[in-house]
């Protein structure tokens, strides 16, 4: 949804939010599974129009809670698991474990046995994981399902840095080099069952060349191994898909500005402490993360498959001549980011060297991506009303530290806020919950809300409580009562 039928849906669904804002407080993250639903077909449509062997498999560490995993075993998805606790959750939500896949550079013994003995699958990471897995399935006597990890091609600059998961600079995965060494390993393996390859190019990868180029490289490792009597059926190329979060316009305008004031330090500072951004590296080109993308989430699913190659061939067409492995996208951005907005009131405002800064009653432990790089959302103060003059601000948390800014790109707000009134961040249904979710100043964790369709609200998550946090003043616990 864009944040025009977000707010929409927010003022249909009015009565209903603040009663529960009564209850649950604020901020309040607040979802739209009505969103997640055509989020969901649109991958499963573009996959099916394309290429008939597909499966979109939900990153669940965009979302990690029991509602949204619910949600995604109701249209079909797979999952991304992170972590053993995420695989559990997907299999108690009955997602079947040969859709699960169970990713992670650190995996522990425990997380590798129960995704042996599940049945899921596992994108192997490193030689030390593929040793131990290999002599646990001998103890347990139980094969693995086997994919291999890969990093090392040229796909860095396309996010930010700290974003960036298939290029050199990155813990994940085996580097390209390795894999004849490892198809030879695999083949015959009496204890792992080589199934494919996969690799995760990191997040918002608003540029299909991106993924055009790594896709040629994952499908020339399959006829590799092809070559050498090892046939693929599993094709894993992560997540990453991009969400406008802006229209093309205003994206274009914002770099403009940001452009010229970098270039002239007469004018107002578009970013806090005149951040660079994506001109860090000096030149009139962006690179790294994008705000908008031409191809956002299921469209750029349906972009790779048509996309011909040098020798002639679409990809789905490689993908058929490979035998049709079975193609796994693992969307967590493109699934959930523009099903959500999160809620707050506004603390107050002041004046910073010249600039208008608005604090808000959430951290960046509510809304954390800024703390990888500066990050974009679309804001409003809210209800909109007929006199509203827009205004730039800078976006302040309110927690203990300067670095927590809601926005150091300057946002354009609809009109002066004042203390007490509702204010909405658009589009934070990845991530931002719960990536750096913390007790940072003693603040507690707020809840999650779901709108159904037919507009039952769903808790997903109730808001942390003072006791949970800090127990209360009798407590008391010797480690031998444990
Ligand atoms: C292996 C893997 N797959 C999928 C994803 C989801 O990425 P996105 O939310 O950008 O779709 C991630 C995110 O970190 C990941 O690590």
């Amino acid at each position: 949804m864009t944040t025009q039928q977000l707010e929409t849906q927010l003022a249909n669904h009015r009565p209903a939010i603040e009663q529960a804002i009564e209850q649950l407080g604020l901020p309040l993250h607040v979802f739209f599974l009505e969103e997640m639903e055509a989020n969901a077909r649109a991958f499963q449509s573009a996959l099916c129009a394309h290429y008939s062997h597909g499966l979109v498999a939900f990153a669940a560490k965009s979302n990690p809670c029991r509602g949204a995993v619910r949600a995604a075993s109701q249209l079909g998805l797979g999952l991304d698991a992170a972590s053993e606790h995420e695989m559990r959750l997907g299999l108690e939500e009955g997602i079947p474990s040969d859709h699960i896949i169970c990713n992670g550079n650190a995996k522990s013994t425990d997380y590798l046995r129960r995704a042996v003995q599940a049945g899921c699958t596992l994108a192997v990471d490193n030689q030390d994981e593929l040793i131990e897995l290999a002599q646990l399935c001998e103890r347990l006597e139980v094969r693995a399902n086997v994919l291999l990890r890969f990093r090392g091609m040229p796909l860095a600059g396309l996010t930010s840095a700290d974003q960036t998961t298939a290029a050199d600079w990155t813990k994940f995965g085996f580097h390209i080099d390795e894999a004849p060494r490892l198809h030879r390993e695999l083949l015959g393996h009496p204890w792992l069952r080589y199934r494919g390859v996969s690799a995760h190019i990191g997040t918002q990868i608003a540029n299909p060349i991106g993924y055009e180029r790594l896709l040629d490289y994952l499908l020339r490792l399959l006829e590799s191994a092809q070559a050498m009597g090892l046939q693929s059926d599993l094709l894993d190329i992560g997540g990453g898909f991009p969400v406008a979060f802006f229209s093309r316009d205003a994206w274009e305008a914002f770099q403009a500005r940001l452009r010229r004031t970098l270039e002239d330090p007469q004018l107002p500072s578009v970013t806090w402490n005149d951040h660079p951004m994506g001109y860090a590296d000096g030149t009139a080109e962006w690179s790294g993360k994008a705000y908008w993308s031409d191809v956002p989430q299921a469209q750029m699913v349906e972009h790779l498959l048509k996309h011909t190659f040098p020798d002639g061939r679409s990809c789905a067409q490689r993908l058929r001549d490979l035998g049709e492995p079975l193609l796994i996208l693992e969307p967590g951005r493109g699934l959930m980011a523009t099903t959500a907005v999160t809620l707050t009131r506004v603390a107050g405002h002041k004046d910073v060297l010249g600039h208008f800064v608005v604090s808000l009653d959430m951290g960046i432990n509510n809304h954390g991506t800024n703390l990888i790089s500066p990050d974009m959302f679309p804001t409003a103060v809210l209800p909109r009303r007929s006199d509203d003059r827009p205004i730039d601000a800078f976006l302040a948390g309110r927690l203990c530290f300067s670095g927590d800014m809601i926005s150091k790109a300057k946002v354009q707000l609809n009109r002066i806020p004042r203390r007490g009134e509702r204010f909405a961040v658009f589009h934070t249904g990845a991530y931002s919950a719960d990536h750096f979710a913390s007790n940072s100043c003693g603040f507690l964790r707020p809840g999650k809300l779901a709108v159904r369709k037919n507009g039952e609200l769903e808790v997903w998550r109730e808001p942390e409580s003072f006791s949970q946090i800090y127990g209360s003043p009798e407590d008391s616990l010797l480690m031998s009562e444990l």
